[in-house]
């Protein structure tokens, strides 16, 4: 099998790498192609990669290469990873701080941050999918790159049901519950997950065919010892009756996260810019020793980790994050075992972004949304699901219809469309607002050049 890493110079490749090595089943990824475009970032990705490969001892490692030419980067691979950031993090940067100054949340993927970044980086992957289309037409396209639930779906205009887009964050939820309830063996519980790409709730966690969420929610210990519990309270999840994404803070608490970002000395991007530019400058720098620039990736990634939602975790007034919630293992598990799923036709359920078909009435078919999907080799297939409680499917729908502007602007280049993505985001509060926020985005991305 051959996979190609498009962003393949991107921080999170050797999550990746790291669980292909431990992949040694028949049909496995025996070959890597990383495309950038940023030579010094690929160079320094390859050293990681490298000392990756030498540090497991296998004589099986996937054998890494790296390009910058897209088509052949493209030709011949079985999968795509699409892990890109358009605007690199001095763009996530800008995205957050135009935000907070106007008095609204400023994050990477939610409110109007994430709708700044959806409109600079779908014209961007809707002309990676037409090149998918051509140079790989057999390709299975995982997406990665956010905001992915809006990014998966404009994918999808021109890749139909072979792109797939996914996100560690309800893995992650999902264990975490499961772990609390003592659930023996995660994998064979059933999580029932619903919502859009960071915008979704646990409402229910089957085993044997019992729901099992009622016995936690009734107890107040429990709903206090993990992260979810932590941000949103005991009160407010028995007031839902469902778990909510972390994402979902910043619309339940959005004056307080709001305040907390905008007292930050720094914004997560701009941290996050400083602190990758130390770790390519150290992992490509020459004459170093064998294992020295996977060490420093490890050590910026557990520094990352640590300091995850940190300004939210504070507005609960919850201390540092639990050992048991930095456990990695979600984003690249995800992966290997949708890729696993695909080309061995080994039957397995995950929660997935993938178009819509009549799983939500409320939304039409061709919407992406996230929801637990049966995977075989013949794709991700979504799972029927209970309808959506009234609360839900406001956020929902008029998320979707946000994004369903941004996908418009982005084909129009029309300034209206794009204002009226910003208006219709539950978390923008004014129609005056938008406007002065497409004018502060403007003017600092030449990614929204083509906005007139
Ligand atoms: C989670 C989300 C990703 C997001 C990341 C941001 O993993 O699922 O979609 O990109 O968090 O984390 P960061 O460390 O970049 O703030
Ligand atoms: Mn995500």
């Amino acid at each position: 099998m051959r996979l190609t890493i498009l962003g393949g110079g991107g921080f999170r490749v050797p999550l990746v790498y790291g669980a292909l090595l431990g992949d040694h089943a028949e049909g496995r990824v025996s070959r890597v192609t990383l495309y950038d475009e940023d030579p010094a970032r690929l160079a320094a990705m390859a050293r990681v990669l490298a000392d990756q490969a030498a540090a497991s001892g296998a004589a099986d490692a996937p054998e890494v290469t790296a390009t910058r030419d897209l088509d052949e980067a493209l030709r011949g691979a079985d999968f795509v990873f699409s892990a890109i950031r358009v605007g690199g993090l001095e763009g996530r940067a800008a995205d957050e701080r135009i935000a907070l100054a106007e008095g609204v949340l400023g994050q990477e993927t939610v409110g109007a941050g994430g709708i700044a970044y959806g409109l600079r980086t779908v014209p961007v992957v809707r002309e990676l999918a037409r090149r998918i289309a051509r140079s790989a037409p057999d390709a299975w396209v995982i997406n990665f790159t956010n905001p992915a639930g809006v990014v998966t779906e404009a994918m999808s205009e021109e890749l139909g049901g072979r792109v797939i887009g996914i996100c560690d964050s309800p893995v992650g939820l999902g264990r975490r519950i499961a772990r609390l309830l003592g659930v023996a063996r995660p994998q064979e519980a059933w999580i029932d997950y619903v919502g859009l790409n960071h915008l979704g709730w646990v409402r229910g966690l089957r085993v044997g065919g019992r729901d099992e969420l009622p016995r936690l929610l009734a107890d107040d210990a429990a709903l206090e010892s993990f992260e979810e519990g932590r941000l949103f309270g005991a009160e407010w999840l028995r007031s839902l009756g469902a778990i909510p994404n972390e994402y979902l803070h910043y619309y339940y608490f959005n004056r307080d996260t709001v305040r907390a970002y905008q007292e930050a000395g720094q914004t997560r991007g701009a941290f996050l810019r400083d602190q990758q530019r130390g770790f390519y400058a150290e992992a490509g720098r020459p004459g170093q020793p064998a294992g020295a620039a996977l060490a420093a990736w490890d050590r910026t990634r557990a520094e990352r980790e640590a300091t995850y939602m940190s300004e939210n975790r504070e507005v609960a007034g919850v201390g540092e994050r639990e050992e048991s919630d930095l456990e990695s293992g979600g984003y690249e598990q995800v992966a290997l075992a949708l890729m696993r799923a695909i080309a061995r036709d080994e039957r397995a359920t995950l929660i997935l972004n993938v178009r819509n078909g009549s799983t939500l009435s409320v939304l039409d078919a061709e919407a992406v949304i996230e929801v637990p999907c049966l995977v075989d080799a013949n794709g991700a297939h979504p799972v029927s699901t209970a309808p959506l409680p009234l609360h839900a499917v406001g956020l929902v729908t008029s998320v979707k219809a946000a994004e369903r502007a941004v996908l418009a602007a982005a084909a129009s280049g029309s300034r209206a469309d794009a204002v009226k993505a910003f208006a219709l985001h539950p978390l923008v509060d004014s129609v005056g607002v938008a406007r002065r926020l497409l004018d502060g985005y403007a003017a600092e991305h030449p990614g929204l050049a083509y906005l007139r």
